[in-house]
């Protein structure tokens, strides 16, 4: 399943981060706001569990989230969409997947995981803001499978259609959520016309 938001309130937040006077703080701030706004989309389907409530009325019945959530943001440009998703799901658990993606190459080199336990029961959201060749999602992918986890989603703000295709050619079964589908990779692996490197405007490294 994929499943583009395209929603006026994200197109527009996305519209400021990708513009290229924005600064590092703005750049954040949308993509925390955005976030939280996807988060809302993806956490449609969570399930629950019926429970018997008092309200001070009287009886009725409530319903509760029945499954843990996890949230695994993609080091580093993840941990920019992790606060937004956290707002929603307090509760969430947080595991980590260090990943960098080679310039030359653009292959994905893990150095660093740590993983909360029981990742087979739990939602697990895997979350990066950009899908550009795949190769970091589908490699995140594999790690948390290997780990356990069955229900997996794929939370991005921009994709391209070759890092769509990577990813559920090698994981059919997640499901993948985009803020935005972009038009193609250049010639290094970019997404056109995408918002630069997403890392170094969240953290002010170039
Ligand atoms: C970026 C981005 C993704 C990856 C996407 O991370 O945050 O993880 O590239 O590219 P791919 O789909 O071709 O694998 P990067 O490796 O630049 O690391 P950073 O987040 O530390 O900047
Ligand atoms: N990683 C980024 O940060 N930006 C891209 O356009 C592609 C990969």
């Amino acid at each position: 399943m994929l499943e583009v938001l395209n929603h006026p309130l994200i197109t527009h937040k996305l519209t400021q981060m990708r513009k290229k006077e924005t600064g590092t703080k703005d750049f954040r701030e949308n993509l925390d706001e955005i976030a939280e706004l996807m988060a809302y989309e993806v956490c449609r389907d969570l399930p629950t569990n019926e429970i018997k409530i008092e309200t001070p009325m009287g009886a009725c019945i409530g319903q509760e989230l029945s499954k843990e959530v996890v949230i695994i943001p993609i080091l580093r440009a993840g941990i920019g969409l992790l606060d937004g998703i956290r707002r929603l799901v307090p509760t969430a658990k947080v595991g980590f997947m260090g990943l960098y993606r080679d310039e030359e190459t653009l292959e994905p080199h893990e150095y660093f995981v740590k993983f909360p336990k029981n990742l087979d029961e739990a939602i697990v959201l895997v979350v990066d803001p950009m899908l550009a060749t795949g190769g970091s999602a589908v490699a995140a992918l594999d790690s948390v499978k290997a780990r356990g986890a069955k229900n997996i989603k794929l939370v991005c703000l921009v994709g391209v259609p070759e890092g769509v295709k990577a990813v559920q050619d090698a994981h059919p079964d997640v499901d993948i959520y985009l803020a935005a589908m972009d038009d193609h990779l250049n010639e290094i692996g970019y997404i056109v016309p995408g918002l630069g490197d997403a890392g170094d405007r969240i953290f002010g490294t170039k």
